[in-house]
């Protein structure tokens, strides 16, 4: 295990990102991991914050809703397969760890797990939430990404810890 200056390796990050990662949750509610593909980094509040954007259709939702923290974990080998079946299955009908064949290991400093695999993982803890106001949001984006009307909801995570596995 190798701690990890996020700043230093944000670019490569957002790249690997663009192709999925996998964000975990586990509160009172259970234990879930789906994957993501938006996410923003930066410096707000004085902190490092790691910012998730989820839906409400989402299993994941009923379960971050009630949790403190989350994990992303950003695959730095081969999880194509892995990557579009949390991307596409909900943790309501299936348990993606066991059909995936995904470990976890505790996280280090949150209560939520984060998953095996040569990955980076970011450990936040979440400081601020917020559900999107469909009249504040820019008319071409509305039509485009919420046909649904499942507005995200966002989670900003203070980055707490940032390391790399084999
Ligand atoms: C590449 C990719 C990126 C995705 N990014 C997001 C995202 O940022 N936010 C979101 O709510 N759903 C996103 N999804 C959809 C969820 O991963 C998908 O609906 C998943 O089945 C939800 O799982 P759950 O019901 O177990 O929470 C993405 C899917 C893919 C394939």
């Amino acid at each position: 295990m190798k701690d990890v200056d996020y700043m230093s390796v944000a670019e490569d990050t957002l790249n690997r990102i663009k192709k999925g990662a996998f964000l975990t949750v586990k509160s009172e509610h259970g234990v879930n991991t789906m994957t993501i593909g938006w996410v923003t980094f930066g410096f707000i509040w004085n902190k490092p914050i790691l910012m998730v954007a989820v839906r409400p259709s989402r299993h994941t939702f009923g379960i971050i809703e009630a949790a403190k923290d989350f994990t992303v974990t950003v695959p730095l080998g081969d999880l194509h397969k892995e990557i579009a079946f949390c991307g596409s299955k909900s943790g309501r009908d299936v348990d993606k760890f066991k059909a995936c064949n995904l470990e976890t290991i505790d996280g280090r400093q949150v209560d939520s797990p984060v998953i095996k695999t040569q990955g980076r993982h970011f450990e936040c803890r979440i400081v601020y939430k917020s559900a999107m106001d469909p009249v504040l949001l820019d008319k071409g984006y509305e039509s485009s990404f919420y046909p649904q009307k499942d507005y995200h909801t966002l989670y900003f995570g203070e980055i707490l810890a940032c390391y790399e596995t084999d």
